[in-house]
């Protein structure tokens, strides 16, 4: 459950100081991958965000941002029983695709998915490891409606709220198994 998640991700999260530079503590979160029953939980608990109150599954596709966001987004899809689309940096993706540039909190950044990623009318979650000052999720968001998606929320493991990343996603409902 939930609070299985949560209690895992604090046990096994390990904080890398002054990394990728100097005055950023990086999340490393492999240590939670590498847990099969940590693995299983905070996947459980990520994919709760697209589910009622029923338990009904009410999304048509999940996005994973590259890179972290693959993993954890992928078995959500899997475990909602709905496709999965790739976001990804800029330059990979082989087709015709949408692109939104944004900022991050280690640098600036251009984010595509493809243009057939995503119907039109199509509800659509965001999976992400860490939600830091929200840019990515909010570029995510605005590939998604250009898609003509439906953004319906954003779910990651962990919230850095002194970055105040809601500043950026505004009414973008976000779902965080931990604030920091
Ligand atoms: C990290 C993280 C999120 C994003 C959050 O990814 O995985 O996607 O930053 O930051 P923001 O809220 O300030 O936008 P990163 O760009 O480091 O890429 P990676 O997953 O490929 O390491």
């Amino acid at each position: 459950d939930r609070r299985t998640a949560q209690e895992a991700l604090k046990r096994l999260t390990v904080d890398v100081p002054d990394w990728p530079e100097k005055g950023v503590t990086f999340k490393d979160i492999t240590p939670v991958l590498a847990d099969h029953h940590a693995f299983s939980a905070v996947v459980t608990a990520l994919a709760a965000a697209g589910r009622d109150d029923h338990g009904n599954v009410v999304v048509d596709k999940v996005v994973g941002m590259e890179a972290r966001g693959f993993i954890l987004a992928a078995p959500v899809a899997l475990a909602l029983g709905v496709g999965f689309v790739p976001v990804r940096k800029a330059g990979k993706l082989p087709r015709e695709s949408h692109a939104v540039s944004y900022t991050l909190e280690y640098g600036a950044a251009t984010l595509e998915v493809h243009r057939d990623g995503i119907a039109p009318g199509e509800r659509v979650l965001m999976i992400d490891d860490v939600l830091a000052t929200g840019g990515t999720a909010d570029a995510t968001r605005q590939l998604i409606e250009a898609c003509g998606g439906v953004a319906t929320g954003a779910s990651v493991l962990m919230e850095l709220s002194f970055l105040d990343p809601r500043s950026v996603t505004g009414d973008l409902p976000v779902s965080t198994l931990l604030t920091i």
